[in-house]
This record gives C-alpha cells, sequence and structure tokens, in this order.
C-alpha cells in the first residue's frame, strides 16, 4: 500500500469534512453478537437522497476467531491479555477482508471515501441508572494502516458519554430509512439480540421509540450447538419438527427483563452460554428438537409481546437481520400477531442483511459531516452528540 504524506491525508481528511455538499462512499464493517462474520456495505450519501446500499459482501470468519470471539464474550472470563491480542488480530483480519472488498468494488470502478466500523462487542453492561459501560474490539488503528483509508469506529461509546445506554443504535437509521407518512410500523432486527424499533406515521404526534427486546438467535445458535454441533437451525427446520412447551416459555418471558420498559438494551452478559444452560436444565427431558422449538418460540413471543405491550397500533412488522430469513419465525409472527403485516425491509428496498452495516457507514458519514445524533428515545443519551472517533492511515 503506498504511503501517503501527513500533509496529503490530513488535507483529504479535512477536503471530506469541510464539503457537505459532497457525495460520501463509506464502506459500512459490522461483526454482529452472533460471531458468524463480518458484514461489509459500500452505502452512498448523496445531498437531500436517502442512503444507498451500492455493493455488499459477508465474510464469513474462520472457525478460530468465532471461537475465539465466542470465548471473549464469555460473561465468565475476563482474560485482558486475551482481549487485547483479540483486538489486534480482529482489527487485522478486518483489514485484510476490506482490503479484498476494495479490489472487488474497484473492478466496478466503485470508489469509497473512508470506513465506518463497529468492531465486535465483548461487554455491553448497560446501567439504568447508573453509567453504562460497553466494549467494541477490533483495532481501527490497524485496519486504517492496512487499508490506506480513514477509519470512524466506537460508535457506542460516543452515546455513553452522552448519557446514553449506548444501544440499541439501529432506530436512528430505521426511521430515516422506514418511517411512513400514514402507517404505524415497526421495525425488528432479529441478529444474536433482537431489536425493535417503533415507527409511527410521521404525521402522527408519537415518536419513534425503540428496545432489545430479547434474544435474536444467540439462544437458537448456543442450543443447536450443543444439543446437534451445528452453528444454526437452518431455517428454522428443527424448530417446525419440534413442539414447544407454552408453560416453559411462559415462565421465561415473566422475567423481569421481558416486562421492563423501554429503553432497554442487552446482550451476551444475560443470554449468552449461562442463560442457554440454564434453559437446557429446565428442559433435560425433551427431544432436542422440543428444545429447539421451545427456545424459538421465546425469541418470537418477546417481539410479540413487546408489540401488544407497547406498539398495538402496529400495521406492518418489517424483519430484518440473519433470523429475518428463518420461516419458522415469520410463521409463528404470522400467527401471533394477526391483523399485522409481517414483512421483510427487502419489500421497503433494502437488503435485510445489511441494515446494520448500512446503519455504521450511517454514522460514519453523520460524524464527517457534523451532524449531531439525537438517541435520546433508544438509549436513554441526554445530549445531542457527533458519534465516533477517527483513525488515519
Ligand atoms: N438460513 C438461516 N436460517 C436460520 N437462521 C439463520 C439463517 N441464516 C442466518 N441465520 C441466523 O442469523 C445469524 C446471523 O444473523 P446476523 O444478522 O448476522 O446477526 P448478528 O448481527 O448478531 O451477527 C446466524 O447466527 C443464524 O443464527
Ligand atoms: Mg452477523
Amino acid at each position: 500500500m503506498r504511503k501517503l504524506s501527513d500533509g496529503f491525508r490530513a488535507r483529504r481528511t479535512f477536503q471530506i469534512l469541510g464539503n457537505k455538499t459532497k457525495s460520501l462512499r463509506v464502506i459500512g464493517v459490522n461483526s454482529g453478537t452472533s460471531c458468524d462474520g463480518l458484514d461489509l456495505a459500500l452505502v452512498e450519501f448523496a445531498p437531500d437522497k436517502l442512503p444507498r446500499l451500492l455493493f455488499s459482501k459477508t465474510y464469513s470468519y474462520p472457525r478460530e476467531i468465532r471461537e475465539s470471539l465466542l470465548s471473549a464474550d464469555d460473561p465468565g472470563l475476563i482474560d485482558g491479555e486475551h482481549w487485547m491480542r483479540l483486538d489486534s488480530e480482529l482489527g487485522k483480519l478486518t483489514g485484510k477482508l476490506i482490503s479484498g472488498f476494495l479490489s472487488i468494488i474497484k473492478k466496478r470502478r466503485l470508489t469509497p471515501d473512508l470506513i465506518a466500523s463497529h468492531g465486535h462487542t465483548i461487554r455491553h453492561l448497560p446501567g439504568k441508572k447508573s453509567a453504562s459501560f460497553t466494549l467494541q474490539i477490533g483495532d481501527p488503528a490497524q485496519m486504517a494502516e492496512i487499508t490506506g483509508l480513514a477509519v470512524i469506529s466506537d460508535f457506542r461509546k460516543s452515546d455513553i458519554a452522552a448519557g446514553g445506554q449506548g444501544a440499541p443504535l439501529s432506530p436512528l437509521l430505521h426511521q430515516k430509512l422506514f418511517r411512513s407518512q400514514t402507517r404505524f410500523r415497526a421495525v425488528v432486527n432479529i441478529g444474536g439480540i433482537a431489536n425493535i424499533t417503533v415507527l409511527p406515521p410521521a404525521r402522527s404526534r408519537i415518536k419513534p421509540f425503540a428496545a432489545d427486546c430479547g434474544p435474536g438467535n444467540m439462544v437458537i445458535d448456543g442450543a443447536m450447538k450443543i444439543l446437534y454441533g451445528r452453528q444454526y437451525d437452518k431455517n428454522g427446520e428443527t424448530a417446525a419438527r419440534g413442539d414447544a412447551d407454552k408453560k416453559a416459555v411462559n415462565q421465561v418471558v415473566r422475567l423481569k427483563f421481558f416486562k421492563s420498559p423501554p429503553p432497554k438494551s442487552t446482550g451476551r452478559e444475560r443470554f449468552g452460554n449461562r442463560f442457554v444452560e440454564k434453559v437446557l436444565d429446565k428442559c433435560n427431558e425433551y427431544r432436542p428438537e422440543d428444545i429447539i422449538a421451545t427456545i424459538s418460540e421465546i425469541t418470537v413471543r418477546a417481539i410479540a409481546d413487546f408489540i401488544s405491550r407497547y406498539a398495538p397500533k402496529t400495521e406492518e412488522l418489517y424483519l430484518c437481520g440473519g433470523g429475518a430469513g428463518t420461516k419458522f419465525i415469520v410463521q409463528r409472527l404470522n400467527n401471533l400477531l394477526r391483523g399485522i403485516d409481517i414483512l421483510s425491509t427487502s419489500d421497503l428496498g433494502y437488503d435485510p442483511d445489511y441494515i446494520e452495516a448500512m446503519l455504521w457507514a450511517y454514522l460514519g458519514h453523520c460524524f464527517i459531516v457534523g451532524t449531531r445524533i439525537d438517541s435520546s428515545r433508544f438509549t436513554g443519551a441526554k445530549k445531542t452528540y457527533i458519534p465516533g472517533k477517527l483513525c488515519l492511515p
């Protein structure tokens, strides 16, 4: 990679920073709590237009990295040295994968201006009254060095510094892309965790709000690994073969987290391995497919209960994230939420697998053009803020 002179680097960045009217192309980089891989999305931001996804690709993580991330995520294990090594290793790997992505988009004559990376969350400790803490790894300095592009990162810490919980942030993009003038909509991102954004019509006096509503695929993936040695339940086929134990599901969705009002956020600390083991202990006499059906039903009920409790006027529910394509989940939501259209964000022209990566691109763009973010209704932030930190190559 050709080294740019310091003067050129600074000039280039300030040129971008100073020119708010120019179109910008940002590579959004997402590593979700599922630890399945890295999502890259090249997004164009043109003045007075909605963000547009130009090209996207997911790179599955090599098994060792996936295992390392999963072990770093384990709330029972605090190993500073492991985290430091992984921070650097993941930064380098991400840089290399982005370089491959750059070669592909170059052939399509697409040139990015910068990178916006979420990193990988290894701890997320939201505090309702006290301070919140969050830690994303995947060193942006390594990415900038390897790719030769500026990298904006650490968006959640900006939110926490402004008094918020640091999550969920995806509602910031959901409200921009998906709010209707006339219809009551909600968007659910089913990743490792399921988060929901409630979008009353733009003309209504009710403002959008959001929350993490419970586990998405995290518990299903954890149980599939223990019971079947598989990474996930493809299309929900195992769950569809089983019978969910309604009583066990009811016991779980009665827990305090599910009932507490928004804003709220959560992570692997609550729904990680320990939670999976507890559920498996309770269900140890069931057939494996019944366990998977029961766990999948917890995801579905958490979403449906949230809507019934906090957004009963919802007319259209748009799904995105890896779980959005799971037939079992879509069917059960259809059964539980009669009268609500269960759709995909692709019905509104946005690929459900890249909404999160687009979000980081959007926040990176906000950083560059100096747009202040108001996430108060989503994360509880007390002030507006410019999201992220800059790392130059
Ligand atoms: N065909 C599929 N059938 C069922 N589940 C799937 C399928 N494809 C992906 N998934 C689920 O989606 C998860 C990845 O979703 P993703 O949105 O990337 O989550 P995260 O943001 O947490 O990484 C996988 O771990 C898996 O559980
Ligand atoms: Mg993912």
